[in-house]
């Protein structure tokens, strides 16, 4: 039996819960996104933070793209799964110098820098190795990127990146680090972005910066637009692959850029996420006072975005064709807030039957935790199963 692209006979026997990867789906979505990025001559930087599977890294190293990482760790993991240093960034506004120093050997690409305390120390530590260290400076827009307030990133009141009104400082004092060579500018305002209309003021913001770089005398070889780009959790079936040509058609028209300018991006959501589905089975069906509730062997731990962000992922019960009925679904862990959707209709549903969560396949078993003593969530593939 299939449900969807569910083979659900070689589940039902697998120990739950556990990760399920459509490496099809994965495939066609990298191909669109090569398909539309060389359109424009736009390279492509996948953000490890979405998921760092080692099957997933080496599946999207191998179709030639870079890499966005945020710490040494994920560093290391883009080389260890093939992705070539000469296309790795390093973001992140707390780089260590083990870090630093750990890049600045690999040679990778490019650090988007946060602050200037960062820069003076890339730069002696570029020094002490006798390099020139290749940075794009992180600029903090101040543009509201109209998502979840957890994950914007580009007003005034986030951390990341430097503030419009510090970028004269910055130029300054550039000129005085002798081990460091700016390639870039680097932009992200956030993440699950569904109305990609927001952009527009981001690459009108980009265009006034250019002048201003330009009017200082610097030239910027790159321009990095991060990432954003947001999935359809409501409907994983109807949008399983999101509307790359429209996102990267719309930064083609509304930038402008200098001659032999290339611009870089970041997604990382929109590659990998409705890849990805958490499988788990039914532990039991209990009647509270007034709900009946559907309690899970994956919870909170497996996937914190409903717990963490109140985020909607659409759950499926795949081993009913019972009439609907409404629960409340939840997970087996401490906490009030192990709820996956509440007041949800699902196929009548008992004890053992597997429950399928969709659209898991970014920040899912990347952000998993062994809380209560948990196991973490293993992973299994569509073509090896
Ligand atoms: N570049 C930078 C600098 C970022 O901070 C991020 C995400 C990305 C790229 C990739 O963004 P994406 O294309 O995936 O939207 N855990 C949250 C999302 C956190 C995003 C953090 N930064 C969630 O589960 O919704």
């Amino acid at each position: 039996m299939t449900k969807g692209n569910f083979p659900v006979d070689k589940l039902k026997g697998i120990e739950t819960p556990f990760y399920y990867y459509d490496m099809e789906l994965l495939k066609k979505t990298l191909k669109i996104v090569k398909e539309e990025t060389k359109k424009y001559g736009f390279i492509q930087h996948y953000a490890i933070k979405a998921n760092a599977n080692k099957r997933i890294l080496e599946l999207i190293a191998s179709e030639g793209f870079g890499a966005d990482c945020v710490s040494g760790n994920e560093v290391k993991a883009a080389v260890n799964a093939g992705f070539p240093a000469s296309k790795i960034v390093f973001a992140g506004v707390g780089k260590t110098d083990k870090e630093i120093n750990l890049a600045l050997d690999l040679n990778i690409f490019c650090f988007n820098v946060e602050s200037l305390p960062e820069l003076e120390v890339i730069n002696e530590l570029a020094g002490k190795k006798g390099k020139l260290a290749q940075v794009a400076i992180r600029i903090n827009p101040n543009v509201d990127a109209h998502t979840h307030e957890y994950i914007t990133t580009g007003l005034n009141e986030n951390k990341f990146g430097f503030g419009l009104e510090h970028l004269e400082n910055v130029v300054e004092v550039l000129k005085s680090l002798k081990h460091i060579k700016l390639m870039g500018a680097h932009f992200h305002i956030g993440s699950q972005i569904e109305d990609i209309s927001v952009f527009e003021p981001l690459c009108k913001k980009v265009n006034e910066l250019q002048d201003f770089f330009e009017a200082q005398d610097i030239k910027l070889e790159h321009i990095n637009m991060g990432g954003g780009l947001g999935i359809d959790y409501e409907d994983p079936d109807k949008n399983p692959i999101p509307d790359f040509a429209d996102y990267f058609a719309l930064f083609h028209k509304n930038l402008k850029l200098r001659d032999g300018q290339i611009v870089h991006f970041e997604l990382g959501r929109s590659i990998v996420c409705q890849s990805g589905t958490l499988v788990t089975r039914t532990t039991y069906v209990k009647r509270g006072e007034t709900k009946t509730f559907v309690i899970l062997d994956a919870g909170m731990t497996d996937l914190i975005r409903p717990a963490l962000y109140q985020a909607y992922h659409k759950v499926e019960n795949i081993s009913s064709d019972l009439p609907l009925a409404k629960y409340d679904v939840v997970g087996p862990i401490c906490e009030s807030s192990d709820v996956f959707v509440k007041d949800y209709s699902l196929n009548e549903t008992r004890r053992g039957d597997i429950l399928i969560l969709r659209s898991a396949g970014a920040y899912g078993e990347i952000m998993a935790s062994q809380y209560n003593c948990r196991e973490l969530p293993k992973a299994y593939y569509s073509d090896k199963i």
